[in-house]
């Protein structure tokens, strides 16, 4: 064989038996050959069997798939290219023409989007309400026969708690199905609510780093096998190294989730003593709305939270360009912090009103917190204090 045939045609070094590599290799090929044509019309027979391109299915892909639906407490999982893919496949694959859509304002923007722009065109209705607005679920769903409600918990981004185990009774009574965007949420909280499909940004705390992006849908094999027909016919495909990527992640996703939750907690306590902040939002506070029902349903309180400061929307733009380690930068769940500041939180597709339930306020900010030492953080927040209110 010529070199330039052999390096198209490498060797490969098997394995012995019983001698693996403790870090799953990643298998980073489009496509997978069978040893003959006769054994590739068999697996082809046998659908979903073997692998044969990496659009449809890929080994690393799986071993993240399978570690996913795990960790939700759910039969089975599929594992696309982001967050929003997971949510726009999900969409897809469970509404037709004529179906109608219950959603809420105090939703991820693009989701929202996906409603009001993209299922629109394709003859798919939608209600936007309030989480809040118990009365007006059990109107819309009593009134419209709905296929589908759609929802965050804690929303992002000022962190309402859904009454998840009411939501799905009502939701379930009226013949629809419940999914819930649990990004925010994690992979511990929620699996036990009966929801039929988890949604998660892997982009977030799954990866943790903020290298790579990913999402995943989760649920029953019946569920989950729609979405992977629908994903596979559309093409979202994570990539295999991206995927492993997400699997190293996931291997300190616990212990960073811990850390980062227990700095967010006593930040949170020590921002809401400051009169320089008019409101602080996270379920962790015994004072917040949510608490008692984010005690019941989470595992934990989550990474991020929102604050209101009791000043201008100007000494709003002092605060967030005086923070030195809060990033100004979209995303959360990575291992530094992060602010959204309130000109970029504005939620501009929605009309007065339902900015007004949105609960976004003109100097409201998201914190996402990182891993950085809970004093270092707690000094740059008062010194960004100190320099929005000195000005003033
Ligand atoms: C709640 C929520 N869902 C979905 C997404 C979309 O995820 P991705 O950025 O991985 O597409 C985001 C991104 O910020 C999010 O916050």
């Amino acid at each position: 064989m010529k070199p330039r045939t052999r390096v198209n045609h490498p060797p490969h070094t098997p394995l012995p038996p019983g001698n693996q590599p403790l870090v799953a290799p990643i298998y980073q090929s489009v496509k997978f050959e069978l040893e003959s044509l006769a054994a590739a019309e068999r697996a082809w027979a046998a659908h979903g069997h073997g692998f044969h391109y990496s659009r449809v299915a890929n080994p690393t892909v799986a071993d993240l798939e399978a570690l996913l639906a795990e960790l939700q407490g759910q039969a089975a999982c599929v594992a696309v290219g982001t967050g929003l893919a997971a949510v726009a496949t999900t969409l897809l694959a469970l509404l037709s023409a004529g179906d109608h859509v219950l959603g809420f304002v105090e939703t991820y923007g693009p989701t929202r989007g996906l409603f009001v722009r993209t299922l629109a065109r394709f003859g798919v209705t939608h209600t936007l309400l309030s989480i809040e607005d118990r009365a007006g679920i059990e109107r819309v769903l009593a009134e419209r026969p709905t296929r589908l409600v759609w929802f965050e918990s804690p929303t992002n981004p000022v962190l309402k708690i859904a009454d998840i185990g009411h939501l799905v009774a009502t939701a379930h009574r009226h013949g629809a199905l419940t999914a819930i965007d649990n990004t925010f949420a994690g992979f511990e909280s929620h699996g036990d609510l009966g929801v039929d499909l988890y949604v998660h940004s892997l982009t977030k705390y799954a990866s943790g780093h903020g290298d790579v992006m990913g999402g995943a849908v989760i649920g029953s094999a019946e569920h989950v096998r729609t979405v992977r027909l629908q994903a596979t016919a559309l093409g979202p495909a994570l990539d295999p190294h991206a995927a492993f990527l997400v699997q190293r992640g996931l291997r300190t996703y616990h212990v960073r989730r811990a850390a980062q939750c227990e700095t967010a907690a006593r930040i949170a306590e020590v921002l809401q003593r400051d009169p320089r902040v008019l409101r602080v939002r996270y379920p962790g506070l015994p004072a917040d709305p949510g608490h008692v029902l984010a005690r019941k349903q989470m595992r934990d309180f989550g990474t991020v939270l929102c604050i209101d400061l009791a000043g201008t929307a100007e000494q709003s733009r002092i605060f967030a360009d005086t923070l030195k380690l809060f990033a100004i930068a979209a995303s959360l769940g990575s291992t530094e912090s992060l602010i959204v500041p309130p000109p970029l939180l504005q939620p501009r597709d929605l009309t007065a009103e339902q900015r007004l339930s949105s609960g976004i306020g003109p100097t409201t900010a998201r914190l996402s917190i990182g891993l950085e030492d809970p004093d270092d953080l707690l000094a740059d927040l008062g010194a960004a204090l100190d320099a929005a209110f000195a000005a003033r």
